[in-house]
C-alpha cells in the first residue's frame, strides 16, 4: 500500500500540542509519511480547539479551502480531531461535506485506523467518526482511574521517540479531562471527567524521554493539583507525584506543570516545589476575575480572599516565584466596578504575566444557557487592552528587577529577529555568533548571543536589558 502523506496542524493549548505528537507518532510508526505543506498532502488532519469562538473560525476557513480542492477533483482525506469534533459534530457534519473523519480527543488512539480507513477505501462514503458525546454531559461526574491498559493510555505510554523533532522540551500528560464546569468553558463536554494516569506510567514516560535527550519535561492537566492515583490500597497525591518523578529522574535538569486550580492546591505540594530544587518555581493559575460576584456566575467555586490565599502560600514559601495568571474579560454583567477588581489583582498579585481572554459564549455551557452577552465588543476589547497596559507596566517593573543578576536559561531557538525571510540566518559578527532565545526557569523570554550549538542546552547568563515581554543578556558560562 502506498503511505499516506499527512500534513497536520494543530490549534489551541499545550494538551493539544501533545496530542499531536502523539498522532504524528503513530502515523509515522506505520511507515505514512508528515509533510509541512497542505498543498503535498493527501490526507490533511486539522486537531482543533473550541475554547473560544475564533478558535473555531480559523477551523471553519481551513475547511472552505479543503472544501475547494476537493470539488476542484483533487483526492484528499480530510479529518477534523479534537475538541471541535466532540462539540460541533452534528453541525460539522451536516453543514461541511468535507469531512472524511471525525474523531474526539478522547478517542485519539484510532486516528491511524480510521484514517487509513478513510484513505484506502474507495467505496466509503459515511465519514468514520469516533466520539464519546461527552458534550451530553450535565454536570459533575466521579472521577475515573485510568487502568493502564486503557488503549488511550496505551498511546501515551507507547509514544515513540520523535529524534529529528527538537527533543530538549516535552509534555506528558498526568490528568485527562475535567469536572469543574467552570460555566464559561467547553472542556467538561470535549475531553470528559477527570482521570488520572498511573503513577508509575508517568514516571516511566518522564525518564524514557529524558533518555532521549529531554532538558524540561512540563506536566500536563487542566486541574493538575487534583491528580492523585489509588494502588495496592494506597493513595497517591499530587505532592507525591511531583517527588517521586523530581526524585527518581535525577537526570532530569527542569520539572514544570501546567495548569493548576487556584482551590485545593496542598501545603505538601507547595512545600515539594520548594524543596526540590530541579522543579520550576513556577505556578499557572487562572483567576479569571477579581470579583466575587463574578467569579460565582463563573462557578469557579472559590472566591478572590482563597486566591489570595494560596497566592500568598506560595509566595511565603518560593519568594521568587513566577505567577501566570488568565483572566477574562467582559464576562456577562461584568461591571466597571468588576472590571476594577480584576485590575486590583493584577497589582496585589504581581503576575509574572497574564492572557486574557475576551468573553465568547459557547454552546452549551450554563453562561450561554443563562446569562446574556450583555458586553459589548468594543467594551471587552477596551477592556482587554486596558488590562494589558496594567500588566505589562508591572512586567516591566518585574523585568528591571532582573537587571544585573544571574539565570540558568534553557535556549530553545534562534531569535527571530536574526531570521531573514528566506529562512537563512544573519550572523551577528565575525565571531559567528546568532541571537538565541532562552527560557529562564519562570518561563522569561531572554534574547543573547550566543553560537547556535548552545540550542538544548542550559546555560548561565546575565540579564542586561529589560523589555516589557522580552529581556536580553550576555553569556557567561
Ligand atoms: N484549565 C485549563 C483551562 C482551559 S481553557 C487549562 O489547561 O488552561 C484556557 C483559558 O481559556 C481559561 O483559563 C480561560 O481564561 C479561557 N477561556 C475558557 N473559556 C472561555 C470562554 N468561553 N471565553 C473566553 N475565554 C475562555
Ligand atoms: Fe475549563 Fe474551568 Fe476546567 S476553565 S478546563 S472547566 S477548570
Amino acid at each position: 500500500m502506498i503511505p499516506m502523506k499527512v500534513f497536520l496542524e494543530t490549534f489551541g493549548c499545550q494538551m493539544n500540542i501533545l496530542d499531536s505528537e502523539l498522532i504524528e507518532g503513530q502515523l509515522l510508526q506505520a511507515g505514512h509519511n508528515l509533510v509541512s505543506d497542505p498543498k503535498d498532502a493527501n490526507v490533511v488532519l486539522l486537531n482543533t480547539c473550541s475554547v473560544r469562538n475564533l478558535s473555531e473560525h480559523k477551523v471553519l476557513s481551513r475547511l472552505g479551502i479543503l472544501k475547494d480542492r476537493k470539488s476542484k477533483g483533487e483526492k484528499i482525506v480530510v479529518g477534523v480531531l479534537g475538541c471541535m469534533a466532540e462539540r460541533a459534530h452534528d453541525d460539522l457534519l451536516k453543514n461541511k461535506s468535507v469531512i472524511d473523519v471525525m474523531i474526539g480527543p478522547s478517542k485519539i488512539h484510532e486516528t491511524k485506523e480510521l484514517v487509513e480507513k478513510a484513505f484506502y477505501s474507495d467505496t466509503l462514503i459515511q465519514p468514520q467518526k469516533s466520539l464519546s458525546y461527552f458534550v451530553n454531559r450535565k454536570g459533575k461526574s466521579e472521577t475515573a482511574l485510568m487502568s493502564p491498559l486503557d488503549s488511550l493510555e496505551a498511546l501515551d505510554r507507547l509514544r515513540p521517540l520523535n529524534t529529528e523533532k527538537n527533543n530538549f522540551q516535552a509534555y506528558v500528560r498526568i490528568t485527562r479531562g475535567c469536572n469543574k464546569f467552570c460555566s464559561f468553558c467547553v472542556v467538561p463536554r470535549t475531553r470528559g471527567p477527570e482521570m488520572h494516569r498511573p503513577l508509575q506510567s508517568i514516571i516511566d514516560e518522564v525518564k524514557k524521554l529524558v533518555d532521549n535527550g529531554a532538558m524540561e519535561v512540563t506536566l500536563l492537566g487542566q486541574t493538575i493539583n487534583h491528580y492523585f492515583f489509588e494502588e495496592n490500597n494506597k493513595r497517591y497525591s499530587f505532592a507525591d507525584l511531583l517527588f517521586r518523578v523530581h526524585e527518581e529522574v535525577k537526570h532530569l535538569p527542569r520539572l514544570r506543570f501546567l495548569t493548576s486550580y487556584p482551590k485545593d492546591f496542598s501545603d505538601e505540594a507547595l512545600d515539594v516545589m520548594r524543596d526540590c530544587e530541579r522543579i520550576c518555581k513556577y505556578l499557572h493559575v487562572p483567576a479569571q476575575s477579581g470579583s466575587n460576584k463574578v467569579l460565582k456566575e463563573m462557578n469557579r467555586g472559590y472566591d478572590i480572599e482563597t486566591y489570595l490565599s494560596f497566592i500568598e502560600r506560595a509566595k511565603s514559601r518560593m519568594p521568587d516565584i513566577n505567577i501566570i495568571g488568565d483572566m477574562i474579560v467582559g464576562f456577562p454583567n461584568e461591571s466597571e466596578d468588576d472590571f476594577n477588581k480584576s485590575l486590583d489583582l493584577l497589582r496585589k498579585v504581581q503576575f509574572k504575566n497574564i492572557f486574557v481572554f475576551k468573553y465568547s459564549p459557547r454552546p452549551n455551557t450554563i453562561a450561554n444557557k443563562n446569562l446574556p452577552d450583555n458586553i459589548p465588543w468594543d467594551v471587552k476589547k477596551l477592556r482587554n487592552n486596558q488590562m494589558l497596559e496594567v500588566q505589562n507596566e508591572i512586567s516591566l517593573r518585574m523585568n528591571e528587577n532582573m537587571i544585573g543578576k544571574e539565570f540558568k536559561v534553557l535556549c530553545d531557538s534562534l531569535a527571530k529577529i536574526d531570521k531573514a525571510p528566506d529562512g537563512l540566518v544573519s550572523l551577528r559578527n565575525k565571531k559567528n555568533l546568532i541571537t538565541l532565545t532562552a527560557r529562564s526557569e519562570g518561563d522569561h523570554i531572554i534574547h543573547f548571543n550566543g553560537p547556535k550549538e548552545l540550542i538544548g542546552k542550559i546555560v548561565t547568563v546575565k540579564i542586561t536589558q529589560a523589555r516589557q515581554l522580552s529581556l536580553s543578556g550576555e553569556l557567561l558560562r
